[in-house]
């Protein structure tokens, strides 16, 4: 691996011991929303094969933050398990980050759920239409008050359980990015209308989970550069975004793209299309039929580009001070070295890791080596295979 790329980096209270980090990808590796071994072995390779920080993927705040059934949620009766993956992670030198995740309007269903899914205005909820929850309500007084204390209450959590830092997730369509994005962010309120408005919520949860874990723990977001479609957020209001987030004390910001319900693949930045895997995965027939009938339309095969969000990325390296993540696209020792070179601090590898969790080792001896990762994206489908998210192509 490059020099730089083999750099410590100093985030808040934590020295990474290099410049990499898993980005979250979901793992299905909780089973009835239990995080077991099979979690944290997942996690401890990647430290294993000399990533500096690992990200468990959406850890839902509530019951109703999960999409599905499936996922886990942070609560005391997970304590023990999210400690076991913190300690395995540590064990293998790396450090360990959870994301903080709540679905908003979107999900499938839950068998906790007694009403509408809740986000900033009320529709159609597109994922839950065959399975009983079609539409979703708009957030009043008392829910920002609620959801604002699970954040916290979460926050808490995994730092009890000796995770080394987290990541509070505004992007991809979900509840703090539906603030965000005019197009579900219908409120004439003071949470809707203008970016600073819109930011409103987002920043109350990101000072509620700070005045929980102190100032010298690690708080990373990840946010949309654009939600990619017309009449959502844009790259103007990433920008902005990102000087609000950095006057609110946040550590570091990854930057990212796209919205699960309208746009999944301009966050993969193309490539093969998951659709025809994903409707062989799908256990349920109504939303396998579904899937046969819209998701052409979702899940194209479009062409793929090595760094695809570089260049808007740059736009918001130049307009902010704070830590930055590069994610997207990177998959060699030249990318990560072009990421750092622009002025990103740390670099965040998804299915590149998932090809080959050795990556960063293999970096550190072979500088010329490159993940064999095709962007074929069968690892998006795998999500529902049983035995989770896995490299569908190098096996
Ligand atoms: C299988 C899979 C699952 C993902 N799950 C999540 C997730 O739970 N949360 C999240 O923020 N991003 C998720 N992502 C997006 C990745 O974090 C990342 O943004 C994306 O893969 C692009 O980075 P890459 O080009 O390095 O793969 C997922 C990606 C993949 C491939």
């Amino acid at each position: 691996m490059t020099a730089a790329a083999l750099q410590p980096f100093k985030l808040a209270g934590l020295t990474l011991h290099n410049r990499i980090v898993k980005a979250a990808t979901f793992e299905g590796r909780t089973p009835g929303g239990e995080p077991g071994p099979e979690l944290a072995a997942f996690h401890a390779r990647f430290a294993k094969g000399g990533t500096a920080l690992t990200t468990v993927s959406y850890c839902a705040v509530s019951p109703d933050a999960r999409t599905f059934e499936d996922q886990l949620y942070l609560h005391e009766g997970v304590f023990g398990g999210i400690k076991a993956l913190a300690e395995a992670v540590h064990a293998e030198g790396g450090a360990v980050s959870g994301q903080l995740a709540h679905c908003g309007g979107f999900k499938r269903n839950t068998p906790v759920e007694a009403r509408r899914p809740l986000g900033p205005s009320g529709g159609i909820n597109q994922y839950g239409l065959l399975s009983g929850v079609p539409l979703s309500g708009a957030m009043g007084k008392e829910d920002f008050a609620r959801v604002v204390r699970q954040y916290g209450e979460s926050a808490h959590l995994l730092r009890r359980a000796g995770f080394d830092a987290l990541e509070i997730h505004m992007g991809h369509g979900y509840l703090l990015s539906q603030f965000l994005s005019p197009a579900s962010n219908r409120r004439t309120d003071e949470y809707g209308g203008s970016l600073p408005n819109r930011m409103r919520f987002p920043l109350q949860v990101l000072a509620a989970v700070r005045a929980v874990v102190g100032d010298d723990f690690p708080i990373l977001c990840k946010i949309n550069l654009a939600d990619g479609f017309d009449g959502g957020m844009t790259l103007d209001d990433c920008v902005q975004a990102c000087r609000l987030l950095e006057q609110g004390g946040i550590d570091a910001i990854e930057l990212s793209g796209g919205y699960v319900s309208r746009t999944p693949m301009y966050l993969f930045g193309g490539g093969g299309s998951p659709l025809p895997a994903m409707i062989r995965a799908e256990a349920s027939s109504l939303h396998r039929l579904m899937l046969r009938l819209g998701g052409g339309k979702l899940f194209p095969s479009l062409p793929y580009r090595d760094l695809y969000f570089l260049e808007q990325a740059r736009r918001v390296r130049d307009a902010v001070q704070v830590p930055l993540v590069y994610l997207g696209g990177a998959s060699s020792a030249a990318h990560i070295e072009t990421a750092l070179a622009a002025g990103f601090d740390l670099v965040a590898l998804g299915r590149a890791l998932l090809y080959d969790p050795d990556l960063c080792r293999r970096l550190a001896s072979e500088p010329e080596y490159q993940s064999g990762c095709t962007h074929c994206n069968g690892c998006v489908a795998s999500m529902a295979l049983p035995g989770g998210t896995r490299c569908t192509y190098n096996v």
